[in-house]
């Protein structure tokens, strides 16, 4: 009983930022992401009777401890699914997500392993019912079922069922590019999960955050459909700065950004005065993603290489959505 999958990781444009539910993770708002061509998971489940436990290897490396802990209780909830609750499997995952760039590889991570784990043990789920399991591993994961740009509807219900992504547009749709800036330094991580919850419970700025989110998703779904790059690019940096702004306002306060991240927001800020379209957006972690069309490829990648205390530029074309080998 065993299979492959691999999933590509996303880069949210319109973010998710907070939870209303900690155990299944259903979020506050909705949320839009791009999926990459450039980074991505590939996992083999294989369930095995005569295992005691599950085992799971990434990059070659047995992992254990927390890591270890969110895969068994993922793989748990496949197996109850599945009505196999003493079922035990060997993951064996490869990143192929440079983990400097600082995407977090728990989004291609947690997609791969429902993909695989699913197929594996004999379900056939829809990309919809993949997606809201998946969403149980982590919440940005969902968005990965598919290529192209992705929208997490948040959903209503208590019991998490209308919580899930849809596809929005392939990436075929438009060729929109994202060039990872990676920052030399490096600081004390606060954790996506560890930092919405604090952000949720003690920023006074998080209503106000919750309050805009249907306006930007409408704009920028428009946008997107228009192939309007000012707009959809414009949207969505205005989008990160607002949720990283309710982190300043936490108690204890806290940011991730770094100077070398303010200098990386300045240049891109700097090279659309000077006329080429480039925007940004960055996660829960210092590096800068930044958006940007395929004729300004060469001028985009010299202009962020040469800015000091920025160690490496990795581009991406957007990518497709799970697939099995
Ligand atoms: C800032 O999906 O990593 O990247 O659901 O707790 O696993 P959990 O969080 P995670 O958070 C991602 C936060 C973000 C924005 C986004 O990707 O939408």
């Amino acid at each position: 009983m065993k299979a492959t999958a691999k999933a590509h990781t996303n880069i949210a444009l319109i973010k998710y930022w907070g939870k209303r539910d900690d155990a299944l993770i259903l979020p506050t708002n909705s949320s839009l992401s791009l999926t990459l061509d450039g980074f991505y998971t590939t996992t083999t489940v294989d369930f095995q009777e005569d295992l005691l436990q599950d085992r799971f290897i990434l990059d070659n490396q047995p992992v254990e401890g927390e890591a270890y802990r969110r895969v068994t209780e993922f793989l748990d909830l496949i197996r109850r699914i599945a009505g196999k609750e003493n079922l035990y499997a060997d993951v064996h995952s490869t990143n192929d997500v440079p983990t400097a760039a600082g995407f977090a590889s728990s989004a291609s991570g947690f997609a791969a392993l429902a993909a695989a784990g699913t197929k594996a043990i004999g379900l056939e789920l829809s990309d919809r019912e993949l997606s809201r399991l998946t969403r149980q591993g982590s919440g940005s994961a969902c968005r990965s079922i598919y290529g192209g740009f992705a929208e997490w509807e948040m959903g209503n219900n208590a019991d998490g069922s209308d919580s899930y992504a849809v596809p929005i547009a392939p990436a075929e749709h438009w060729d929109i590019r994202v060039a990872a800036v990676v920052l030399s330094s490096t600081m004390k991580k606060v954790s996506s999960r560890s930092g919405m919850k604090r952000t949720v419970e003690t920023s006074p700025f998080y209503s106000g955050w919750v309050d805009t989110i249907p306006n930007d998703l409408l704009e920028i779904k428009e946008a997107i459909h228009a192939k309007d790059f000012e707009k959809t690019g414009s949207i969505a940096e205005a989008n990160c700065l607002k949720m990283h702004a309710t982190t300043l306002a936490a108690d204890p306060p806290f940011t991730y950004w770094h100077d070398t991240t303010m200098r990386v927001m300045q240049t891109v800020q700097e090279m659309r005065e000077n006329g080429i379209p480039a925007y940004f957006t960055i996660d829960a972690g210092p590096n800068v993603k930044v958006l940007y069309l395929p004729e300004n490829e060469e001028n985009i990648k010299k202009t962020l290489r040469n800015i000091p205390g920025v160690s490496d530029v990795i581009l991406s074309k957007s990518g497709s959505g799970i697939s099995y080998l």
